[in-house]
């Protein structure tokens, strides 16, 4: 099973089946609900709970779960066999950006997304994605699509380019010390394919009263060089003109951010008010019993909208 620990299950899940539920009565064929974040399934598995009755009235209805990481599609293929048989879920290898390729025009009657990656993901530490391991500088979502590691990255980038990264997607007061010292460390032959290391000259650069913080102090060059290895915000900008703009009109779309630009785009694309009416005026918070659970439930905003004609 996976580690994953799902976020505002209900908040995000429920709105979006009512949404599907009140298109029923246009009498539509094939239809899909879309996770576009599969992960860990935690999501799929409360949507597939309470679509049950949904689909039996309208089995034409598919939820598909969607993820650009090959190993959560694999591994929702075992969890979810029953599903899948039944003929109620499909899974799909996708991006953002290519997802309604693999609809076949199929109307989009409900859509969720929650940004980020799993706790799967951030324990594997082949994947590179944690400071507190060892394994290669990688941080890649898709590792079977040739795109360039975070290592390849740190061998190509200015210094000046290292520095807006940091600044910019971690708010890393210190980015332009730890870009030098990156650098530098290039320069001399000195950087090496490692979580380790590099998390490590990240503290080394930091000023000596900065570096045992309540924060660990490479969480955020970690966060900042992740964003960039996988093009997070342009991600989200492809699904926020695509598969959000291409909804039914009366089906809704749930949005789980957890940095303040994520939620700045959504924000941005939901107050367009001749495709969108906001069901969340302010973002939804977890409670305090969640975060108690779940620590990484403590940032995330949800953002629901509906559809208009
Ligand atoms: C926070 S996890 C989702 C967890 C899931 N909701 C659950 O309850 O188990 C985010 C997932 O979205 C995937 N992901 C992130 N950006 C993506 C993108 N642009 N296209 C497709 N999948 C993406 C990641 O690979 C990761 O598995």
């Amino acid at each position: 099973m996976p580690r994953h620990v799902s976020i505002l299950l209900g908040e995000s899940c429920d709105p979006l089946i009512a949404g599907a539920q009140s298109l029923l009565k246009r009498g539509m064929g094939p239809a899909c609900l879309v996770d576009a974040t599969f992960g860990g399934g935690g999501h799929t598995a409360y949507l597939l709970e309470k679509l049950k009755e949904l689909q039996s009235a309208w089995p034409g209805l598919k939820l598909v779960g969607v993820d650009r990481d090959l190993h959560a599609i694999e591994a929702g293929r075992e969890r979810f066999a029953e599903a899948l048989n039944e003929n109620r879920l499909e899974l799909v290898h996708s991006r953002f950006a290519s997802l309604l390729g693999h609809l076949s025009g199929r109307p989009l009657v409900g859509l969720l997304a929650d940004f980020g990656i799993s706790s799967d993901q951030l324990d594997d530490a082949s994947r590179g994605l944690s400071f507190l391991g060892e394994g290669p500088l990688d941080m890649r979502m898709s590792q079977e699509s040739g795109d360039p590691s975070a290592f390849d990255l740190l061998e190509t980038l200015t210094q000046k380019q290292l520095e807006t990264i940091l600044w910019e997607y971690g708010e890393e007061r210190f980015s332009r010390r730890i870009a030098a010292s990156i650098i530098e460390a290039r320069h001399r032959g000195e950087l090496v394919n490692s979580t380790r290391d590099f998390a490590q000259r990240i503290i080394r650069a930091l000023p000596a009263a900065h570096r045992h913080g309540r924060i660990h102090g490479a969480t955020r060059s970690f966060q900042a060089l992740r964003m960039a290895v996988n093009q997070e915000l342009q991600e989200i900008e492809a699904f926020l003109a695509g598969p959000v703009i291409k909804l039914e009109p009366g089906a809704r779309v749930a949005v789980l951010s957890f940095h303040s630009l994520e939620d700045r785009l959504v924000k941005q694309a939901f107050r367009d008010r001749k495709f969108f009416l906001s069901l969340t005026k302010k973002p939804a918070r977890a409670s305090d019993e969640e975060v108690a659970q779940n620590s990484r439930a403590r940032s995330a905003r949800l953002r629901v909208a509906e559809r208009l004609l």
